[in-house]
């Protein structure tokens, strides 16, 4: 089954009408409600690519045919899959990620795994030290003292973007949402630049002030796009596997399995829309 990491760039889709009316018509009715309300229609597009690269994923490496697919969502509200599975894939684990120019998807079929895609912009109504000031607790001190470290106001936003990526893609991984107290989690970023393209998976967590055994693959997909994977533990994830993760989890010391080193592969709309059935 292997790794799966795909982006879908959903700004640039700009569906005929006839396509965006199958598109809906290929996601559940409750999901298809749930899309129609976005005010906007950015919004709404993001949203139904993420939830068509899910399907797309199911259907293709799990071999349930499209209209079969059951996905539900957790009391936290991520997405996972309700069909009956054999026991070689009752570990399947996929999360997608919507925001800036992307939609992403990532999928394991071992690990935990959680995605975050940001796009370093301008804060909407305030200079960027009155935004980080905001933010604050947001951060550690560690973190803040990285981000501001870098050269000139515009780098430390995309260090900012680059850290918050990290987090989300932690929080959506154990599947917690808002609410998590994130001066717990302490990001060690490596390296300080990142090349458009290439795979990283140098970054350490620490939780509570211990190092974790989780991989956080980190790739910059345009000057403006950071990604991170977060993947957790095999055995952990095997021994506990269930829709929601106790935090009490995180803390244990299982040995960590190394995540694989693989890219990021674009997905255009011809390939999301192929062999669907609906
Ligand atoms: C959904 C949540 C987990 C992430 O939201 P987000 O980063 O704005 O949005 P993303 O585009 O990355 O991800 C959204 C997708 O994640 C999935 N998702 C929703 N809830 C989820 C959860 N609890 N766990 C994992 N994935 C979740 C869904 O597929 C969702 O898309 P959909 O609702 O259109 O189907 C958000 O509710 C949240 O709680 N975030 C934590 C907030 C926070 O404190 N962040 C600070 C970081 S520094």
């Amino acid at each position: 089954m292997g790794s799966v990491r795909w982006a879908f760039p959903c700004a640039a889709w700009r569906p005929r009408r006839e396509e965006w009316l199958l598109a809906a018509r290929l996601v559940q009715p409750e999901e298809k409600d749930r899309i129609g309300q976005f005010v906007f229609a950015r919004d709404a597009k993001a949203a139904l690519a993420g939830r068509l690269l899910i399907r797309k994923l199911i259907a293709e490496k799990l071999h349930i045919p499209w209209n079969e697919i059951c996905l539900q969502r957790t009391s936290k509200g991520k997405p996972f899959l309700a069909n009956n599975m054999s026991s070689t894939c009752s570990n399947y684990n996929f999360n997608v990620s919507h925001q800036g120019d992307y939609a992403v998807l990532a999928a394991e079929p071992e690990l935990q795994v959680g995605i975050d895609i940001m796009k370093t912009s301008l804060p909407g109504s305030s200079s960027i030290p009155n935004f980080f000031r905001i933010m604050k607790r947001q951060f550690t001190e560690a973190e803040w003292g990285v981000i501001k470290s870098m050269n000139n106001e515009w780098m430390q936003l995309d260090m900012f973007y680059r850290h918050w990526a990290l987090k989300e893609s932690f929080l959506k991984a154990i599947g917690v949402g808002i609410g998590f107290n994130l001066q717990r989690i302490e990001f060690n970023v490596s390296p300080l630049q990142l090349e458009i393209g290439k795979v990283y998976q140098e970054t350490k967590l620490l939780l509570d002030g211990d190092e974790e055994e989780w991989t956080f693959e980190e790739t910059r997909l345009d000057d403006n796009h950071h990604v991170a994977v977060a993947l957790g533990k095999q055995e952990e994830y095997r021994q506990n596997h269930s829709h929601n993760f106790p935090l009490n989890l995180i803390a244990s010391t299982c040995n960590s399995q190394e995540g694989p080193i693989i890219s990021i592969r674009y997905i255009p709309w011809s390939l999301i829309n192929h062999g669907l059935c609906y």
